[in-house]
């Protein structure tokens, strides 16, 4: 079985990598891939986004491609599983009308509201002058959002009056997240531990992973820009037994139940970003994908092979499968280049050694002139799983110690907020 998987990050290294423990699974193309996963997978030079190459890459008969994984947000937003369904390719992932819940902010807040799904309270606005006066008397902090997809950078926390206006300003005036900024979302500041939570759904029922918590902000200690996010641990220990009961009552049926009476049903990995405030779990945000690097950390703890629980999402048999994770933790170190996320230099030699390659899920590498060389801000991520998270913390920073980059740079203390949960 030949399977197609659109992306080329370290999010789709997992999931090839995860795939290919499948005996049945034969080729598998990447489109694009990436230079550092050319061992698992054809890599093939055809964006994400460019549905029309991708679609006829599909069709192509000489590359028998029997399956499909849409794992990034743009080609599912853009309506890339629809695409490659209309050419009779079974595909895992949202169509576009379910995508919709990760593309629009708007859309997934009054979703929300709609259906009584926690969340922070918030207002819309598509007209500048209105979202200024509203901040007149908002409560400070106040969080403002752009409504479509702007590359994870489309939420600013103003702590002051002033910067609320400001990114209004910029959003709206300054177009700085283009069209995406022609609506906004002004919101609640919610506190609490933040969860990430990846489910499988095929509409019917919806079959929640690990647990995983990531570090979004660039530097030690959660200082600095925000990024894709530097690295990941699971099981999250802020998502306790009882956390788990509420949000499958309270948040992750009535969201699937919700997006089916809305004619949207949602098959693939629906991600929930969840905070764990004082009044319970709240949704922070929906995507509708794998998260990155979230996926590095959740699916080397599946012991369920991959491809079998998404055939059983595509075929809508998922109550049929028993998905089993691992009861170990999994730390995931990202390395990225100096300078990320805002500039840095790429065309680095990168060197991994083989005996822990399986380890690592590279996001920004090419080959040039036979070389392995750094090509993007999020470079790779290490990965180990032990039985408890200081050995996965321990191991992880010891793959880490042997890769190398020049102008490598990544965070000293990922899990150690996870260490410190409840001590
Ligand atoms: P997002 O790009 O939607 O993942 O948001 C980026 C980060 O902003 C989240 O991971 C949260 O840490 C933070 N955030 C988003 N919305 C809120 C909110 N209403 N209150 C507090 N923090 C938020
Ligand atoms: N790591 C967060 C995301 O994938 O959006």
């Amino acid at each position: 079985m030949n399977i197609l998987v659109v992306g080329g990050g370290g999010r789709e290294h997992a999931i090839i990598k995860k795939l290919k423990e499948n005996p049945q699974v034969g080729t598998i193309y990447a489109l694009p891939g990436n230079g550092g996963m050319a061992s698992d997978a054809v890599c093939v030079n055809i964006g994400a986004k460019d549905l029309e190459a991708i679609t006829a890459f599909a069709k192509d008969p000489s590359n028998a491609v029997d399956y499909a994984v849409v794992a990034p947000d743009d080609p599912l937003v853009l309506g890339c599983v629809d695409a490659l369904e209309s050419i009779g390719i079974p595909c895992f992932g949202p169509r576009a009308n379910a995508a919709i819940i990760e593309g629009s902010k708007v859309f997934s807040k009054n979703l929300m509201k709609k259906y009584g799904i926690p969340t922070a309270a918030y207002e819309v606005f598509d007209d500048m002058g209105a979202a200024l006066s509203y901040l007149e008397t908002a409560p400070i902090p106040t969080v403002i959002k752009a409504d479509g997809l702007a590359l994870g950078k489309g939420v600013i926390i103003a702590q002051t009056r002033e910067e609320a206006k400001e990114a209004v300003v910029s959003m709206m005036q300054e177009h700085v997240f283009g069209k995406s900024g022609d609506h906004i979302v002004i919101e609640e500041f919610l506190e609490g531990p933040e969860v990430s939570v990846l489910s499988f759904t095929d509409g019917k029922t919806v079959v929640p992973m690990i647990s995983s918590m990531d570090h979004k902000r660039a530097g030690d200690n959660d200082t600095g820009l925000n990024t894709g996010g530097m690295g990941t641990v699971a099981p999250n220990p802020y998502y306790t037994d009882a956390v788990a009961k509420e949000c499958m009552e309270r948040i992750f049926l009535p969201t699937m139940r919700a997006m089916n009476a809305e004619g949207r049903t949602f098959k693939g990995c629906l991600y929930f970003g969840l905070m764990i405030t004082k009044d319970g779990p709240k949704v922070i945000e929906y995507n509708c994908r794998f998260g990155d690097p979230e996926t590095q950390v959740v699916l080397p703890l599946l012991e369920t092979d991959l491809l079998t629980v998404m055939q059983a999402v595509t075929n809508e048999r998922l109550s049929e499968i028993d998905v089993k994770f691992s009861d170990k933790h999994a730390c995931c170190v990202i390395m990225a280049s100096e300078g990320y996320p805002v500039k840095y230099e790429k065309g680095f030699e990168l060197t991994i050694p083989g005996d822990i390659a399986d380890h690592v899920y590279v996001a920004g590498a090419a080959i040039k002139e036979g070389r392995l060389v750094t090509n993007g801000g999020r470079v790779l991520g290490c990965t180990a799983v032990a039985e408890s998270l200081p050995q996965a913390i321990e191991d992880a920073y010891k793959l880490v110690d042997r890769v190398h980059f020049d102008n490598a740079f990544f965070r000293h203390d990922i899990g150690q907020r996870a260490l410190k949960a409840f001590a």
